[in-house]
């Protein structure tokens, strides 16, 4: 059974994580807008893997019996400055949610509820990912500059980028 203030705190995780999809398919939709399908294509393999992160708080709170409550979403952002400027937010985004997961950690600890600080421990790791997979790509902006051809070649590579559901994982 899933003590209250970890419900509660994990409810409003799901609503970080569905956030954090809606953040990055804008994202994805502003990237199309001025057509570098590449990084568009990045924002919406990200958005669907927020979904999944959002997925696993769902399916764990169910599990440990507590009770799933969704709360309202607020809209992201439309526009951006320019590519580097989404990246930043997107990297800002990130460390934001990372601290959030320490807080998480530490509530786990407080609480002594073993079995949600066992489950959160993914989220940890994941968040290191998370954070140096959106750095490498504004680094690379900021190399590139104003360079056209540059930001031709990192939207090449970005279109690379494919989302594997989890249960296809092993
Ligand atoms: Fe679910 Fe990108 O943090």
């Amino acid at each position: 059974m899933l003590g209250k203030k970890i419900e509660d705190a994990f409810n409003e995780q799901i609503n970080w994580e569905l956030y954090s999809g809606y953040l990055y398919l804008s994202m994805s939709a502003y990237f199309q807008s001025i057509n570098l399908t590449g990084f568009a294509n990045w924002m919406y393999c990200q958005a669907l893997e927020e979904g999944t992160h959002a997925m696993k708080f769902f399916d764990f709170i169910n599990e440990r019996s507590g009770r799933v409550e969704l709360l309202a979403t607020k809209a992201p952002g439309k526009e951006w400055e320019s590519p580097l400027a989404a990246f930043e937010e997107a990297y800002e985004h990130e460390c934001l949610v990372s601290g959030r997961i320490n807080d998480l950690v530490n509530l786990s600890i407080e609480e002594k509820d073993h079995a949600s600080n066992n489950f959160l421990q993914w989220f940890v790791s994941e968040q290191v990912e998370e954070e140096a997979s959106v750095d490498e790509v504004v680094q690379k902006l900021k190399l590139v500059g104003n360079d056209g051809g540059g930001l031709f070649m990192i939207d090449q590579e970005l279109a690379q980028r494919t989302f594997t559901p989890p249960a296809a994982e092993e």
